[in-house]
């Protein structure tokens, strides 16, 4: 089983380039399909959820050329078949955005419904309800979703709940579906926008992503395009926080600050020295950081892919912090977790509170989902002793080199799957 093994302790200093946005290219290659001409994405993560939804659109039929690690030519004019198998689903959730393409370009999908995983039990009813509301017939038959319709025609569609997989997946049923869509109640994350823009780019006619409202008239077709996929706020904001938990001084380049303006907020406000420039956000951390309070909210408020990082940073600020989960009902459990290393808190319902202690004590721990993993190794890092980091598949699913690019700014850890390999990386550092 592949493991991270740190010896943390020391500030990370440097500088560190941010990759391509994971969760809007997973869309965005899902929404490639849809024109029969070829379309080029440029600066896409090299993760393993990336290279398997690439896989599951092979599977279906459309030509997929890998140009280089961050580059990807699909052409999906060859797309016979509209079933996208259930393996690719029981990897990675995102498989879902084939249905909402499929269906608009083809009036037909079949994809296995996802199940839950360890943030929650992440219905997809909102996709379904979207989906019906253009005209669709969808069922659920022997654990898959059928979707077909003689003709999508445009709607008003309401979201009962704010949810960014819905309002992509609807946005792209609904961009060639006859006539005009009105979406209310929509996600504004910055991955919408991205997908909208990415859509608009191949003829489509989208207005008011990244507002509440979102206004879409239908077209016959789509044409080929070249995109390049937005920064991912995710990454930026996770070696952000790194910087604050080891009082270091981190500069991540190629992002959006605006992406990150709630981050930046919660780093100024526990103490850190934050500066922005064009497309570069430095964190300086001294060490001597208080307590605050966040709540997880859709964008643009705290996102809650980032309450994992902002756990173990509050868990080492002085005072009492409070995190209140409002998204995912199960996105605690690292905290389990990090009191195995020393943290003192106390979880009650989606609520946190914790009391911030002077160090953690190294230990072995389990990466219970992408960015608890991401978060559990900032407590390594930030803990001056040898901690393991277990199941990081997790991590690897949605950071690209993550050890390496801990490494190039002071981190002392490799990745490792043998008791030998770890007895060795424990003799160097010791
Ligand atoms: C996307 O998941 C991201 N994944 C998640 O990132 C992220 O945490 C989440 O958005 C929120 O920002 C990808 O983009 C691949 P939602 P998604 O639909 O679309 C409820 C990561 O770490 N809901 O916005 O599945 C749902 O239960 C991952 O990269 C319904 O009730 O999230 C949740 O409580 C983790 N019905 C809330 O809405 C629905 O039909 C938000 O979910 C859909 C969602």
């Amino acid at each position: 089983m592949e493991q991270y093994i740190i010896k943390g302790g020391h500030p990370l200093v440097g500088e560190v380039e941010i990759g391509g946005a994971k969760n809007a290219a997973l869309a965005i290659l899902a929404a490639a399909i849809m024109t029969d001409d070829t379309v080029l994405i440029d600066n896409i993560p090299d993760v393993n959820d990336v290279n398997v939804l690439l896989d599951a659109i092979t599977g279906i039929g459309a030509k997929v050329h890998r140009v280089d690690r961050h580059t990807v030519k699909i052409n999906g004019s060859g797309i016979r078949n509209y079933d996208v198998e259930y393996d690719y689903i029981k990897k990675i959730r995102a498989s879902y955005y084939l249905l909402g393409a499929l269906l608009g370009k083809y009036k037909r999908a079949e994809v296995a419904l996802p199940g839950g995983c360890n943030i929650g039990s992440r219905p997809i009813d909102q996709h379904l309800k979207g989906f019906r509301a253009l005209g669709a017939d969808v069922d659920i038959e022997h654990g898959k979703v059928v979707a077909e319709a003689e003709k999508l025609v445009g709607r008003h569609v309401y979201f009962d709940v704010v949810t960014v997989g819905a309002t992509i997946n609807v946005m792209m049923a609904a961009t060639m579906a006859e006539g005009i869509t009105i979406m209310e109640n929509v996600a504004k994350e910055p991955h919408v926008v991205d997908v909208a823009n990415f859509l608009n780019s191949m003829g489509a006619n989208i207005r008011g992503a990244g507002t509440d409202v979102i206004k879409i008239r239908g077209v016959h077709r789509l044409h080929g395009t070249e995109y390049s996929v937005i920064p991912d706020q995710i990454e930026a904001g996770t070696f952000m926080f790194a910087a604050a938990a080891t009082k270091g001084d981190v500069t991540v380049l190629n992002v959006i600050p605006k992406h990150l303006e709630a981050t930046i907020a919660k780093l100024t406000e526990i103490g850190c020295e934050v500066e922005e420039f064009d497309d570069a956000v430095r964190v300086v951390s001294k060490g001597d950081l208080t307590s605050t309070h966040v709540k997880t909210l859709p964008y643009p408020g705290f996102p809650t892919d980032m309450q994992p990082q902002i756990g173990v940073t509050l868990a080492l600020c002085k005072g009492t912090s409070t995190i209140t989960e409002s998204i995912f009902e199960n996105r605690f459990k690292y905290l389990d977790e990090l009191a195995r290393m020393g943290a003192n808190i106390k979880v009650e319902g989606n609520s946190a509170t914790i009391e911030g202690v002077e160090q953690f004590s190294g230990a072995r721990v389990s990466a219970p989902d992408l960015r608890a993993g991401a978060a559990l190794c900032i407590a390594g890092l930030a803990t001056d002793g040898i901690t393991i980091v277990d199941d990081i598949i997790y991590i690897l699913r949605g950071y690209e080199r993550f050890d390496e690019k801990l490494r190039s700014i002071g981190a002392l850890m490799e990745q490792v799957s043998t008791e030998k390999e770890i007895q060795k990386f424990t003799l160097k550092v010791s």
